[in-house]
C-alpha cells in the first residue's frame, strides 16, 4: 500500500527504497502526491537560469564525463569575456531572472580573478538584478568567498554519489578527485552563505537503490537549498562506456530519475529542484515532465550557438536549431501544457534558503 508511505510525515530509508522501486500504477500516485506538495509549497512556477557553458577546458578526469581532461577527441574552447557578458545581457533583456555560469574545472589564480571580474560585470550590467548561480567545481574557501563577495548568489556542486566506494569507481582516486574534500566544499559553501546546491547522477553503473536512498538522505542531512540531478548517459569516449551493457535502459533511467525527483520533493518541500538537461537527452519533453512532478527550475542553454556542440558531457546532449526567441516561446508554451508558468524577471531564490536565513536572524 503505497498510500501508507505517501501519507507519512517523514520517510525512512526503506520507505524511500520502496517508492523508488514502485510499479507503474504506484508511480502515478507518487507523482500526483509530489506535484501536490510542489504546488502547495513552491507553487506551479518555473524559474529560469540562462546557462552559459563558457569553457570546456577541464583539469579533472571523471570517468563518466565527455569533457574529461584525457579525452582528446573534441575541440576545447573558452569564450571571451565579451561573449559571456553578451550572453548575460541577453538573459537580462529577455527577463530570465537568473543565469548559471558553468565550465570545466580549473584551479588557478588567473581563473579565480577572471570569474571575480565577470561576476562584478554581470551584476553591474543588470542593475544588480540578475541572479547568478555558479558551478565551477571544488575551490578553496578563499576563492568561494571572493566569488560570493563579487556577486554570486548560488553554487551548485554535485556530490555525484554519496557513497565513497561508488565515487571511486566513477572517478580516479587521487588528490584531484577526493570524496571527502567534495563534501567539505559543499559544507564550506553553505557556511559562507551561498544558496547551496548538490545533486547526483541516476542510473550509474554499480549504483543500487540503497545508494540512491542514501543520496536523498545525504541531501536532507546537509540541509541543501537546491538540487540538480538527472540520468547518467554513457559517452563513448569515457572509461565508464565499457559498462554500457550493465546499465538500466534509457527509459528506465528516465523513470527512475523522475521518481528520485518526486521523492526528494516529498522530503524537502521548499527547496529548488532543477529539471536537468540530461532528462531532455532521453525524452524531448523530459524537463517539462520533471517540472510537472516536482522540479521548479529550468536551465535553458544560452551559450553562443557555435560553441554549444563542444560542451558534450554525454551523448545526445540536446541542441536547438531554433532561434533563441523562437525557443523561448516554444518552451513557455510547452511548460504551460504541463501546468506551469514561467516566472519572468524573478531571480527565483530558494524558499528553503530564505526560511533558514530568517531562522538565524
Ligand atoms: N551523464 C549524465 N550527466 C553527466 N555529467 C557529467 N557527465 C555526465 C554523463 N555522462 C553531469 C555531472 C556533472 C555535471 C556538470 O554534469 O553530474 O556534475
Amino acid at each position: 500500500m503505497i498510500e501508507r508511505i505517501l501519507n507519512k510525515k517523514s520517510l525512512s530509508k526503506s520507505d524511500i527504497i520502496e517508492l523508488l522501486k514502485c510499479n507503474a500504477t504506484d508511480s502515478q500516485k507518487l507523482f500526483e502526491k509530489s506535484a501536490l506538495v510542489k504546488a502547495e509549497n513552491v507553487g506551479n512556477k518555473v524559474y529560469y537560469r540562462g546557462l552559459i557553458e563558457f569553457s570546456n577546458i577541464c583539469e579533472k578526469d571523471c570517468y563518466y564525463c565527455g569533457i574529461r581532461q584525457s579525452n582528446k577527441n573534441f575541440k576545447r574552447y573558452n569564450l571571451s569575456d565579451k561573449d559571456i557578458l553578451d550572453a548575460a545581457r541577453f538573459a537580462y533583456r529577455e527577463n530570465y531572472g537568473s543565469i548559471a555560469l558553468q565550465s570545466g574545472e580549473l584551479n588557478h589564480p588567473a581563473f579565480t580573478q577572471r570569474i571575480e571580474k565577470l561576476l562584478k560585470a554581470i551584476k553591474a550590467l543588470s542593475d544588480h538584478k540578475l541572479g547568478i548561480t555558479i558551478s565551477l567545481g571544488e575551490q578553496s574557501k578563499e576563492t568561494y568567498q571572493k566569488w560570493l563577495n563579487a556577486g554570486a548568489d548560488r553554487y551548485l556542486l554535485r556530490i555525484e554519489t554519496s557513497n565513497p566506494d561508488l565515487y571511486y569507481k566513477i572517478h580516479p582516486q587521487n588528490q584531484k578527485h577526493n570524496h571527502e574534500q567534495r563534501i567539505e566544499c559543499i559544507q564550506t559553501l553553505r557556511e559562507l552563505g551561498y544558496q547551496t546546491g548538490t545533486g547526483i547522477m541516476i542510473g550509474l553503473p554499480f549504483q543500487s537503490y540503497d545508494d540512491l536512498a542514501n543520496d536523498l538522505i545525504f541531501m536532507k542531512n546537509m540541509d541543501i537549498d537546491m538540487c540538480g540531478m538527472g540520468p547518467f548517459i554513457e559517452h563513448s569516449d569515457t572509461p565508464l562506456y565499457q559498462y554500457k551493457n550493465k546499465l538500466l535502459s534509457l527509459e528506465e533511467r528516465f523513470l527512475l530519475s523522475l521518481k528520485t525527483i518526486a521523492v526528494l520533493r516529498l522530503m524537502m518541500p521548499d527547496i529548488n529542484i532543477a529539471a536537468a538537461t540530461a532528462l531532455q537527452a532521453i525524452d524531448p519533453k523530459g524537463r517539462e515532465k520533471a517540472i510537472q512532478i516536482g522540479a521548479n527550475v529550468l536551465i535553458p542553454n544560452i551559450t553562443p550557438g557555435i560553441y554549444r556542440d563542444n560542451y558534450n558531457l554525454y551523448h545526445n546532449k540536446p541542441q536547438t536549431k531554433q532561434s533563441d526567441s523562437d525557443y523561448k516561446n516554444h518552451l513557455e508554451k510547452s511548460l504551460a501544457d504541463y501546468g506551469n508558468t514561467v516566472e519572468y524577471g524573478e531571480c527565483g531564490n530558494s524558499l528553503h534558503f530564505k526560511k533558514r536565513l530568517n531562522l538565524n536572524r
